[in-house]
């Protein structure tokens, strides 16, 4: 799970995608980073914290990370926010195999329509929605992947 800065979105997804591998028992890890480095090692946002929260999740033991070019080769899916998340992972791509595992998380919920889960760290009311748009899409990954 792949966003900017690894403390709003990515760290959902993650905790999210955990949640639904642990009550299915799936044999899936699931990790998250940030194409940008400036909240390394930081928690989440507490407004993650506090939506995954209202929703039994805790998302508490992460810390962030900035993506590598090894997670390419680490994972087998790798599932970007938006276009410039996107964009700044494909241009670490070497190989037609790892640009074929990078994809718009959006686009497992809805096919080709390239929607974006958008930014929430400049305003205060977009993550009950972001939480809902990565609930949407992990659920899709899950039912078209185990
Ligand atoms: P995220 O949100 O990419 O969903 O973690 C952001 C967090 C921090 C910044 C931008 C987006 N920032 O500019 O510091």
């Amino acid at each position: 799970m792949v966003c900017l800065g690894n403390i709003c979105r990515s760290p959902l997804a993650e905790g999210i995608m955990q949640e639904k591998i642990n009550q299915k028992k799936l044999s899936w890890e699931v990790d998250s980073s940030g194409t940008g480095a400036y909240h390394s090692g930081e928690l989440p946002d507490p407004r993650s914290i506090k939506v995954a929260k209202s929703h039994n999740i805790d998302i508490t033991n992460q810390r962030a990370r900035q993506f590598q070019s090894q997670d390419l080769d680490n994972f087998d899916l790798i599932l970007t926010m938006d276009a410039s998340n996107y964009q700044n992972v494909k241009r670490l791509a070497t190989s037609k195999e790892q640009e074929e595992k990078i994809h718009l998380i959006m686009n497992f919920a809805s096919p080709g329509m390239n929607q974006i889960v958008p930014d929430p760290y400049y305003g205060n009311d977009g993550f009950e929605n972001v939480y809902e748009m990565l609930d949407e899409a992990c659920e899709c990954i899950v039912e078209q992947f185990s």
